[in-house]
């Protein structure tokens, strides 16, 4: 029997899995957040890393967005961060600057200093505690995603020990030391598969995993370094829910900036390919229907900095060229502090009164 309440609003699953829908379910990476007043009234009591740590804030903050907007997902509000903690290294989020970990990894020795298999529901608990809570104060209205990390991008964060320009420090250790550099991504792999298992199981609905750094990669290095644990991550998690007698959660694989891959990806496990704003829908749409996946995204975010009107222009073009049918929109990346939060709802207006028109046609 399944603990929660029953779901009013499943249009996301039902995207995800490529069934008929009445309209496009959207939701927007990073909708919780800086752009959002309600938001920053929290950060200026609490730390990121607190928020993220005490569920009845991550879970007050995953719903700020909701009750603003008609948007057809939650998703749990935490960072990608969370794991390298786990593994034992400090993480600080500095304001105007981002993540920084004050000890990276800096030569494979390093590696031996990480707490290599940690304890998922003492170290990460927290998360898990706040999706079940979510998901009870969501009342069904609409379904809680989960998320990770992909391993190349934790450990390009792990190395570099903050944002970078040109990740030129970790693609060191991938020509350097390909070996130990696999060794720290399988490592990240076995915790990232526990990780999301767990949320699965604390009532996450759909799972996306972010290589949000993916684009910094080559193809022969993507499929080595990234793509080989990305298919990992997606048939292992399935198999352990499996063998759990728990119906697999659909999965969402973002690969930010790697267009070579959107092929590559449609043959894994995932259910969902994430686009980018540069990626070309028409064409990620044919590739997807040979594999029969669905599709994710793809709105610049910068279009949200034009009028209401030329949202509502660009996304029911987008909306068409998706057809509709096994597409779950949202921009191409993340909200950015400086939006306005009308401006995201004319977009989740337009997703929703353009692909009504479509799909009655
Ligand atoms: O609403 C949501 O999407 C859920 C919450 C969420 C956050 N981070 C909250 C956050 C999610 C899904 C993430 C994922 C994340 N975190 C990614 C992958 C997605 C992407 O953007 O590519 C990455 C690379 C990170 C690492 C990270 N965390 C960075 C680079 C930053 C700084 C950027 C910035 O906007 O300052 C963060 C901080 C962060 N994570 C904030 C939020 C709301 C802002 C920090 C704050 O409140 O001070």
């Amino acid at each position: 029997m399944d603990p929660f309440p029953a779901m009013k609003n499943d249009l996301l699953l039902r995207a995800a899995r490529g069934e008929k829908v009445e309209k496009v379910p959207v939701w927007a990476m990073r909708q919780a957040g800086r752009y959002l007043p309600e938001f920053r009234e929290v950060r200026s009591k609490h730390d990121f890393f607190t928020v993220c740590r005490t569920p009845e804030l991550a879970c007050e903050v995953t719903l700020q967005p909701l009750r603003r907007m008609d948007l057809d997902a939650a998703i749990i509000f935490s960072d990608i961060l969370v794991i390298p903690q786990a593994l034992g290294m400090e993480v600080q989020m500095v304001p105007g600057k981002g993540p920084v970990f004050p000890n990276p990894l800096v030569t494979p020795d390093d590696i031996q200093k990480l707490n290599a298999t940690p304890d998922i529901s003492k170290e990460l608990g927290y998360v898990f505690e706040a999706i079940t809570l979510t998901r009870q104060k969501l009342e069904g209205k609409v379904p809680l995603i989960g998320f990770s990390g992909a391993p190349w991008t934790l450990m390009s964060y792990m190395i570099e020990g903050s944002g970078s320009t040109t990740f030129s420090k970790s693609r060191f250790w991938l020509y350097r030391y390909p070996e130990e550099s696999k060794k720290l991504l399988s490592i990240l792999t076995d915790v990232i598969v526990k990780y999301l298992v767990g949320q699965a199981k604390a009532g996450a609905q759909l799972l996306q995993v972010f290589e949000s750094h993916g684009g910094f990669l080559d193809e022969t290095i993507f499929n080595d370094f990234s793509l080989f644990y990305l298919r990992r991550i997606a048939s292992e998690v399935k198999q352990h829910l499996i063998s759990e007698d728990i119906t697999p959660v659909p999965m969402t694989v973002f690969a930010k900036g790697a267009h070579y891959a959107v092929e590559s990806l449609a043959q894994t496990e995932y259910d969902v390919i994430g686009l980018d704003w540069t990626m070309d829908p028409e064409k990620a749409r044919s590739t997807a229907q040979k594999y029969n996946k669905s599709l994710q995204g793809n709105l610049d975010p910068a279009a949200l900095y034009g009028s209401c009107e030329s949202i509502a222009q660009r996304t029911t073009e987008i909306v068409r060229k998706f057809g509709g049918k096994g597409h779950i929109a949202n921009l191409g990346h993340g909200m950015h502090p400086d939006m306005e939060p009308e401006h995201l709802n004319a977009f989740v207006e337009a997703v929703h009164k353009s692909s009504e028109e479509l799909i009655q046609k």
